[in-house]
């Protein structure tokens, strides 16, 4: 029984915002409380998103890559939130006794995360995974802003097709989800591709060669009513409108695994369970 509590305290982390599972801070961003599925490797790091001690959303960060895996976010209603632009960083990735919250970063020697003068010069925006557009607060907004939840993206894209395609799924979340008290659960990553971020000045970014984005409304009955997966490539091209199982399918190859789930079916949180 001892031992047993050991195990348990250990999970627990204290209260720490780089968690050993997303479950001990922010199991409820998640559709039916599971997480997609967490790659594995010790370069895999589970975020719960914290600013002012709230949790925001979670991120699934690669600390080789430098970039996010997916941040998983629920959709409220859409606000028009300032952009402070005040990026942080994540400091519990460097230094598992730093405090839980994101702070300002510039930089700041980083072995695990990337930071804003890594993107300097570098012709590449840094994309937000949960956008500022759908935040429904300020603190919210704020939260988006920090490097764990960005990746090298191609301006035109960023600024082209894929916003259009972030207002297109709010409007239609809004329209056919929300209006019916329903709640609209998010993810959104991108897939490592084959090159760095400015080489040449030693940045060690990953340039994602795709970008992807996930819906599912659920309702009582703990289903997803209406799910929609969208998939592009790191240039200013619509993404591909596609099935939740079709994405799923385009991810294992990507990302070369055997299975990757985006929602859990209901009783997934109970059948996965680490310690039961
Ligand atoms: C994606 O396709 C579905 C089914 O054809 C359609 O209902 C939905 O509006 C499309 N969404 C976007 C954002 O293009
Ligand atoms: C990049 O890293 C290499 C090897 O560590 C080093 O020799 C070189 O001076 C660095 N270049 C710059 C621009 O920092």
């Amino acid at each position: 029984l001892v031992a047993l509590l050991h195990v348990l305290l250990f999970l627990s982390g204290g209260s720490a915002e780089v968690v050993r599972d997303f479950r001990e801070k922010c199991a409820d961003i998640f559709a039916n409380g599971a997480s997609p599925t967490i790659l594995r490797g010790d370069q895999y790091r589970q975020i719960c998103q914290t600013l002012k001690n709230k949790v925001y959303y979670a991120t699934l960060y690669d600390t080789n890559n430098k970039i996010p895996v997916y941040s998983a976010y629920k959709f409220n209603k859409e606000m028009k939130c300032e952009r402070k632009n005040i990026w942080c960083i994540e400091p519990q990735l460097d230094d598992p006794e730093k405090g839980p919250n994101m702070v300002p970063g510039h930089s700041r020697q980083s072995s695990n995360q990337a930071v804003s003068d890594d993107y300097k010069h570098s012709g590449f925006d840094k994309g937000h995974l949960v956008p500022v557009y759908m935040a429904s607060s300020q603190d919210c907004s704020d939260a988006t802003f920090t490097l764990t939840n960005a990746a090298p993206q191609n301006l035109h894209f960023n600024r082209g097709k894929w916003r259009i395609l972030e207002e297109k799924i709010a409007k239609e979340l809004t329209e056919r989800c929300l209006s019916k008290k329903n709640t609209a659960y998010i993810v959104t990553g991108v897939v490592p591709g084959k090159h760095k971020m400015n080489e040449k000045r030693n940045v060690t970014v990953n340039v994602p060669s795709h970008f992807w984005t996930a819906y599912c409304c659920l309702d009582h009955t703990k289903e997803c009513q209406i799910s929609r997966g969208f998939i592009g490539k790191n240039r200013n091209f619509t993404p591909e409108n596609i099935t939740i199982s079709k994405l799923e399918k385009r991810l294992e190859n990507l990302y070369k695994v055997k299975s990757f789930q985006l929602f859990s079916a209901k009783a997934f949180f109970l059948t996965n369970c680490i310690i039961c």
